[in-house]
């Protein structure tokens, strides 16, 4: 291959060689953009690895939590952040000229979707604007945004090339999307495989270099277009398949049978069958929103995503579904929901986890007031949370407030609630999530997702 002269006159591999240099010796200065639930835990796993990391948030609260060794992401131990704080390998702060002193920057900001479901991609642009305003030539760039396929392109490499920087000779651009499950604890951002596509081969090459450092497995792929994909086949996926069971679930309602029973069985089949639970619907920050962005995209192309549009109206309808459980299961003893004191148990939107973020239970709980029941609710895991500009405080799970109660509606199965307790003590329990399973005997009429369970 002939060598051509890079801008600084030096050889056309000048930049990718000495960055894989500081990579290889871990003296690379690696930086993340946006330190939440998967920027947070990627610049501790970084850290841990030896590298020296500087996290760019544009909360001051964040970075001031962080700066005083105080951890705001559940899986992250704030032991972590202080012990990395203090050693010097890690800092956080709100100058972004600070990028300046970055070789590697990885950007992990939200990609939310705007009310009419398209992508709000404001969050994207303004970091990698910072970015590219702010680095260094020979630069590593990765994305771990979700995202629909082509922002990396698209809508972040111009960016660098309107400064006069050649991706792929004077910075290097990836997508690599973040597979960060909360609350796991068999998997975390270590020993779960990373995906990494780069716009040149040179830019694969150190973007998996990095990663390779402190995960386990790097799976490189051909383009960032296809890394992108990963993650929103990934995502689809799930959304589909929870579609499925969700409707299963009416069906099964409908026909009498016990849902659980079912896929509990249909499960035994050792090939070919992949277990899925249905539930009061779908939340987090990732599942309800990423196909979306696929959709959206593909609507660009003229081409309509029927799969992500039946599984959305499913799972969306769920928290519809589970408030015409309450209703006919307090007209079975001749109580209406206007009135009621409904408990509302776990509100986080899956089991053991602080996170509320579209969680089906708010729509359950809006349901339930639009019909004129008196909410409370219990989450171990959510002591208070905002909604609409209103505060709610969660209510001990005591004898009293269940005995007080009309019905609980278990929405979120988190493992440290006695549900053995609940159907001592309450008079009606609508169960979204089979909880109540192993409940020996029970004073409440039990309501399942389905007759017949
Ligand atoms: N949470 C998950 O479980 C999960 C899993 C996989 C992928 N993702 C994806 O990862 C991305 C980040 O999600 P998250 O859950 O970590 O979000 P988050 O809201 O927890 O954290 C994002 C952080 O980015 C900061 N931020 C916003 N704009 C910024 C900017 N211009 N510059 C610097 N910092 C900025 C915010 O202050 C916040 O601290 C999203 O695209 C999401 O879809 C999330």
């Amino acid at each position: 291959m002939t060598s051509m002269q890079s801008p600084t006159g030096g050889s056309d591999t000048e930049y990718e060689d000495r960055l894989l240099q500081r990579i290889g010796s871990h003296s690379a200065v690696v930086g993340v953009v946006g330190l939440g639930y998967v920027g947070l835990p990627l610049a501790v796993e970084f850290a841990r690895a030896g590298f020296r990391v500087i996290g760019f948030d544009v909360s001051r609260r964040v970075v001031e939590a962080l700066t005083a060794g105080r951890s705001h992401i559940q899986d992250v131990p704030a032991s972590d952040v202080e012990t990395f704080v203090r050693a010097g390998k890690f800092s956080a702060t709100t100058d972004p000229a600070r990028i300046a002193e970055m070789d590697a920057v990885s950007i992990a900001v939200p990609t939310p979707l705007v009310k009419t479901r398209d992508p709000d991609m404001s969050y994207v642009d303004k970091a990698t604007d910072t970015i590219a305003t702010h680095c260094r030539p020979g630069t590593l760039v990765v994305l771990e945004s979700t995202t629909y396929p082509g922002t990396t392109r698209e809508l972040v490499q111009p960016k660098f090339e309107r400064r006069g920087l050649t991706v792929g000779r004077d910075v290097f651009l990836a997508f690599s999307p973040e597979r960060v499950d909360p609350g796991n604890e068999r998997y975390n951002t270590r020993n779960t495989p990373k995906v990494v596509g780069g716009i040149t081969p040179a830019c694969k090459r150190v973007a998996a270099a990095l990663y390779s450092t402190c995960i386990e497995t790097v799976v490189p792929v051909s383009s960032p277009e296809a890394a992108e994909l990963v993650k929103l086949l990934e995502n689809t996926f799930r959304s589909v398949n929870i579609g499925l069971v969700n409707e299963m679930a009416i069906i099964c309602d409908r026909l009498g049978v016990n849902v659980w029973e079912v896929i509990d069985a249909a499960a035994t089949k050792p090939f070919g069958f992949m277990r899925f639970t249905p539930g009061p619907g779908i939340g987090g920050h990732c599942i309800p929103l990423d196909p979306h962005y696929l959709a959206w995209k593909m609507r660009t192309l003229n081409y309509r995503t029927r799969f992500i549009d039946v599984a959305s109206e499913i799972n969306s309808q769920m928290p519809d579904f589970v408030v015409e459980k309450v209703s006919h299961a307090l007209n079975d003893v001749c109580k209406s929901v206007k009135g009621s004191r409904i408990v509302v148990i776990g509100v986080a939107y899956k089991k053991n986890i602080d996170d509320i973020r579209e969680s089906p239970a708010l729509d359950v709980i809006r349901l339930l007031e639009e019909r004129g029941a008196d909410v409370v609710y219990h989450d171990p895991f959510i002591p208070a949370f905002t909604e609409d500009g209103r505060t709610r405080h969660g209510i001990a799970l005591s004898a009293e407030e269940l005995a007080r109660s009309d019905a609980a509606v278990i929405v979120t199965d988190h493992t440290s609630i006695n549900y053995q307790f609940v159907a001592d003590h309450a008079s009606v329990v609508v169960d979204t999530r089979n909880a109540t399973a192993h409940v020996t005997r029970s004073r409440a009429r039990i309501v399942s997702l389905s007759a017949g369970a």
